[in-house]
């Protein structure tokens, strides 16, 4: 593939962006003192601004408890943009126009008269449009969710139902809920107050451009979607690893555990847009429907064969990359006899014409030997003629790799003939680099999906009935664990991948994970 030389794109930006339409606004984030907001939100703002995407005028307002200025609030962003995004450099002369924009309000979140400094703040800005369009963004625990919501009604600062010429939209971070029965409740708490197409459930992973071109690659491509079915397809692999532990957020990860933390949201999402339908139309709607759909096609594994489709872990003392790491048990806020995951494998099914019967293997863990997320689309074998049965089981089956981080890009698998006197084969790739195609222009999913909440584009967030039936899909496999210990197969050194009850989980199929490469 040809390099892209165009040096326009080398700082980071896209010269080929077109700018999307959006009315002037103000963003309140709860949870301003918060990791999500210094990390995250603040630098992804900065760089749609830096990018001109941002509107104009627009404001961002920090609400939280502690006592800053303004002033001392900008220093500490700006600090956060130059360690956490993705150029690292500030551009003084953007950051100072982009900084004045911003304000902080210090608040409690349950105290009721907060919300009325904020209403002060907000129409301190002299432009209607400025206090009536409101993105509020909830970087705060679940439990906050219902009484901000509940304040910002009372203070007529959100108003449900708004259809009118102004608009509030409430973005939600996750885990939203523990279970189904919390995220029902969650919704309905938060349905009292907003309506649905107010409420955006955001799911990161849906922001990343390769997660975008899954449907793009399946949909726009004759070629692939031919193949896209049991008909061709022996099994499916997403794996979804990471070398690092649970580090500072071993209290969060004690509630959640990697199937709450991962499988519920980022892998289930990835596994709706390999596997559904073709929606009718791009509308949100439209797609959202399909993913739904796929999801309720999903065979929730029996009690009977839960051992047989699903497998958790554990990480113990180990090294990666050549740092030791100590086991989970060991990890700050961590009980020490702690039966959390930090790995879930599964095998699941989807009950439907185009997949009946095709494995879809799934997998995340801490603390594997590298930080990869791929799919893996693995065809069925030739049949036991020709080269297959001189060859036998060395002759590879062809696979499609959707690599989604890092290298971002396509592979394909095929065997060729090395060259030579004698019939040798081995598998050969051809390669699509995101990197190579398009230049250096990653933008994190952050920009993307602050940019679709602002536009009240809804396609890239999590629908109600969606974020419901990946938990009853969860609440099911948990049921494989819950209550027992673990068991010393459960088990895995860090720098391993995963427990040894992972690779079985393939094997009685036949099959083996095919573990994503480093370059
Ligand atoms: C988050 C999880 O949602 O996703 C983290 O809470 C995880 O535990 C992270 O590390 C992974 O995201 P990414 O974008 O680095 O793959």
């Amino acid at each position: 593939m040809a390099m892209n030389e165009d040096p326009a794109n080398l700082d980071g930006s896209n010269p080929e962006e077109a700018r999307k339409p959006v009315d002037p606004c103000t963003i309140v984030i709860f949870g301003a003192s918060g990791d999500l907001t210094v990390r995250k939100l603040i630098p992804a703002l900065y760089h749609l601004f830096t990018e001109n995407q941002m509107p104009s005028p627009f404001r961002v307002v920090g609400f939280a408890r502690r006592e800053k200025t303004d002033e001392s609030w900008r220093a500490e962003l700006k600090e956060g943009v130059h360690q956490f995004s993705r150029t690292k450099s500030v551009d003084e002369e953007k950051w100072s126009t982009f900084s004045s924009n911003v304000h902080y309000c210090q608040g409690d979140i349950e105290d009721s008269k907060a919300y009325g400094h904020l209403s002060d703040l907000l129409a301190g800005f002299g432009d209607d449009r400025l206090c009536q369009n409101l993105l509020f963004y909830l970087a705060i625990s679940p439990t906050q969710f219902a009484p901000v919501v509940a304040n910002l009604s009372e203070a007529k600062l959100l108003r449900k139902g708004e259809q009118g010429r102004s608009w509030q939209r409430v973005v939600v971070e996750k885990p939203f809920g523990q279970d189904l029965v919390s995220a029902q409740r969650l919704n309905a708490d938060l349905l009292r107050f907003a309506d649905e197409h107010q409420i955006f459930r955001i799911d990161h992973y849906l922001g990343k451009e390769t997660v975008q071109n899954i449907l793009i690659f399946r949909f726009s491509n004759a070629i692939f979607e031919q193949l896209w079915s049991r008909q061709s397809v022996d099994h499916v692999q997403i794996t979804v690893s990471e070398n690092l532990g649970v580090g500072a957020r071993g209290g969060y990860y004690e509630e959640a555990g990697a199937l709450r933390d991962m499988v519920q949201n980022h892998l289930l999402q990835v596994l709706s847009l390999v596997a559904m339908e073709p929606p009718a139309t791009l509308e949100p709607e439209s797609v959202r429907d399909e993913k739904v759909k796929l999801l309720k096609s999903i065979q929730l594994p029996r009690p009977a064969d839960l051992a047989k489709q699903v497998v958790r872990g554990q990480y113990l003392a180990g090294e990666v990359d050549g740092h030791t790491r100590p086991g989970y048990r060991r990890e700050p806020k961590v009980n020490p006899r702690s039966n959390v995951e930090t790995y879930v494998a599964l095998k699941l099914f989807i009950d439907n014409w185009r997949w009946s019967g095709v494995p879809f293997y799934l997998r995340t863990g801490k603390n594997l030997p590298l930080s990869a997320s791929e799919v893996r689309v693995q065809f069925r074998p030739t049949p036991s003629v020709l080269f297959a049965a001189q060859l036998g089981t060395r002759l590879d089956a062809n696979a499609i790799s959707l690599r989604l981080q890092p290298n971002e890009g396509i592979s394909l698998r095929f065997n060729g003939k090395v060259p030579g006197s004698t019939m040798r084969l081995r598998p050969v790739r051809m390669h699509f680099g995101y990197d190579a195609e398009f230049g250096a222009y990653t933008p994190e999913a952050y920009e993307r999906l602050l940019l679709e909440a602002v536009a009240g584009e809804s396609t890239l967030f999590i629908r109600r009935d969606e974020v419901e039936t990946a938990w009853k899909i969860v609440d099911s496999i948990r049921r494989s664990w819950e209550g027992r210990p673990l068991t010393e197969r459960e088990f895995y050194p860090a720098g391993f991948w995963g427990p040894v009850a992972g690779d079985d989980l393939l094997a009685a199929a036949g099959h083996s994970w095919r573990n994503p490469q480093k370059a």
